[in-house]
């Protein structure tokens, strides 16, 4: 990437900011500021515009007051590095820099800030002097050192501490402080809290910074908008004035008649509550990880045998793990938990046994994925090196454009190191920047790349949109992601486009029982992850052949 473009998704280049654009940038900011504050509007500063940031910038600026007044003007703020300046330009006309299958984002970006002109971006710190509530979106990112061993890593803290400790050089004393991000528990009273204080008392600031804390449980996809502003929030305040100022905050901008707040003591119980919450999902997800062994091993079919037990209540929130569990947060909460005992809290004993096995089960269970096409390309007489393996589905969950550790890309990584050939398709996907950075992305010295031998040539990796083409000559297809696109792929058509009988390998419970018989009478191997019946199936087919 050059010094001097930041480059979005779509290829196109933004000029970098240079140092005199700064000042002309904040006389512009506090002119329109002094507008808004005229016309009664509280000044919204989110920090930060990634996948959650700029959703919630969107739905605060969205915001109106009793008499349907737009109450709030937000200016999303964004660090102007190379990989991320491009989201400012973007959302500053009026489109959003996130893709997702929920066309809401598009809509409350565009209303917001070509029609309410309620929204705009900037890339200047100073912004933080003309706010009266800045909400951290930023991210606290947790660094594994292994692969399958959440404990040897580190939450890397330095992004959110630096990001606290400009806020604090430049906020109005007044000005709340909502941290949204999901942090280590602890991280608000013991890190961000002192960190803040002592600032402002350089500043000659006597007052106490009114922080607070309050979790995001948005779900990128379908229902992006909704989950953030159509969803029950958990919030705290350092002190009673923080408090109070948070629940008012988040009453006036979320749907908070029907999804009232829950409202806890301290943030700690707060951040708490993000951890363990995470950390359950993690955990029921990764106890099916063996039921989907015994499953392939004993000629049963696990998506069955949850759809049967779903239909109990209080059984209802099983879910099938996949290719592993991927996306920002389900992989790294409990580490941050497991890490803030130690070295915000100060234990060390080790008491935590579920939450971090429960990760690593998670995090390698790809490879698994990567065994089972290695075994259906044996079946077929093909050796997998060198093999042309078609994986459909980058992302890290079905219908959004997010490769934040997805499973997909250990199964990829561990084809690519028993040298098959790799070839990608994905919907909502541009650039695959884990593979073609994976030098210094997701940052310098943490790609996954460093656990597998053999990783040089996906760099070279594109994503293909058109399906025929990928498709084409194939030796394996693998159906990784529960995209919209994968679910009634016809087997005919899937073998024509390729031309010849392929393995076909289901890592999502995505084929039915009839399109498996198909693949079997068009002469293809087939294999899934959970799904022992299959060869029931083939033995089936075999024998009404001969
Ligand atoms: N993505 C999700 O589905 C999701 C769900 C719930 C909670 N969260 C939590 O929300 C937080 C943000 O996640 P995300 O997915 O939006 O991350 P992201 O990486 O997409 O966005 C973070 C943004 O902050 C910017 N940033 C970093 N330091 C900055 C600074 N000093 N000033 C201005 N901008 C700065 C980064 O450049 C980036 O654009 C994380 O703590 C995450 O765990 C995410």
């Amino acid at each position: 990437m050059s010094d001097q473009y930041s480059i979005n998704p779509a290829g196109e280049q933004f000029p970098m900011p240079q140092p005199e654009d700064y000042k002309a940038e904040f006389v512009r900011l506090k002119r329109r500021v002094e507008k808004e504050r005229k016309l009664g509007r509280e000044i919204v500063v989110v920090m930060g515009i990634g996948f959650v940031g700029v959703v919630m910038a969107a739905i605060v600026a969205d915001a109106v007051d009793k008499k349907g007044k737009s109450s709030k003007f937000v200016i999303g703020m964004q660090r102007p590095s190379t990989r991320s300046y491009w989201k400012i330009p973007m959302l500053n006309s009026g489109v959003s820099p996130v893709k997702a299958e929920d066309p809401e984002v598009e809509q409350i970006i565009q209303r917001c800030v070509i029609d309410k002109k309620t929204l705009i971006a900037t890339f200047t710190y100073d912004v933080l002097d003309l706010a009266d509530i800045v909400v951290v979106d930023v991210q606290c990112d947790y660094h594994k050192e292994s692969l399958g061993n959440v404990r040897t890593g580190r939450a890397e803290m330095e992004v959110f501490e630096k990001s606290i400790a400009i806020i604090a050089e430049h906020i109005p004393p007044k000005a709340l402080v909502l941290i949204e991000t999901t942090v280590a528990p602890g991280t608000t009273e013991q890190v961000a809290y002192p960190l803040m204080k002592k600032i402002f008392k350089k500043r000659g600031i006597k007052s106490e910074p009114l922080l607070a804390h309050s979790y995001e449980r948005v779900m990128p996809g379908r229902n992006y908008v909704a989950s953030i502003r159509d969803f029950w929030r958990v919030c705290s305040g350092i002190n009673k004035q923080a408090k109070t100022r948070v629940v008012k905050f988040l009453n006036e901008v979320l749907n908070t008649k029907k999804y009232p707040l829950t409202v806890m003591d301290r943030p700690i119980e707060s951040e708490t509550a993000k951890i363990v919450e995470n950390s359950y999902r993690a955990t029921i997800l990764a106890f099916l990880d063996e039921w989907s062994l015994f499953s392939e091993r004993n000629g049963v079919d696990l998506i069955k045998v949850i759809d049967a037990i779903k239909v109990r209540p209080t059984h209802s929130n099983m879910i099938f793990p996949g290719p592993g569990v991927g996306g920002y947060c389900l992989p790294k909460d409990g580490g941050l938990g497991v890490w803030a005992y130690k070295h915000i809290l100060g234990f060390d004993d080790d008491i935590f046994r579920i939450t971090p096995m429960a990760i690593d089960i998670n995090d390698t269970r790809g490879l698994h994925a990567a065994q089972l096409t290695r075994d259906a390309l044996r079946n077929m007489g093909k050796p997998i090196a060198a093999a042309n393996i078609v994986v459909l589905g980058a992302s890290y969950r079905e219908d959004v454009g997010d490769t934040r550790y997805s499973g997909s890309e250990v199964l990829i990584r561990k084809l690519t190191e028993m040298g098959a050939e790799i070839h990608i398709h994905d919907p909502y996907v541009e650039h695959w920047w884990e593979f073609e950075l994976q030098d210094s992305f997701p940052t310098p010295g943490q790609s996954k790349a460093r656990f597998f031998r053999n990783q040089e040539k996906l760099k070279a990796v594109r994503i293909i949109h058109d399906l025929k083409k990928v498709l084409s000559d194939a030796d394996a297809v693998v159906l990784a992601v529960r995209h919209e696109a994968y679910l009634n792929l016809n087997p005919d058509d899937l073998i024509k486009k390729i031309g010849h009988p392929a393995a076909i390998i289901d890592c999502f419970g995505i084929l039915n029982d009839a399109d498996i018989r198909r693949y079997y009478e068009l002469g293809c191997e087939v294999k899934g992850l959970g799904r022992g019946h299959i060869h029931l199936i083939k033995q089936s087919v075999r024998k009404s052949h001969k």
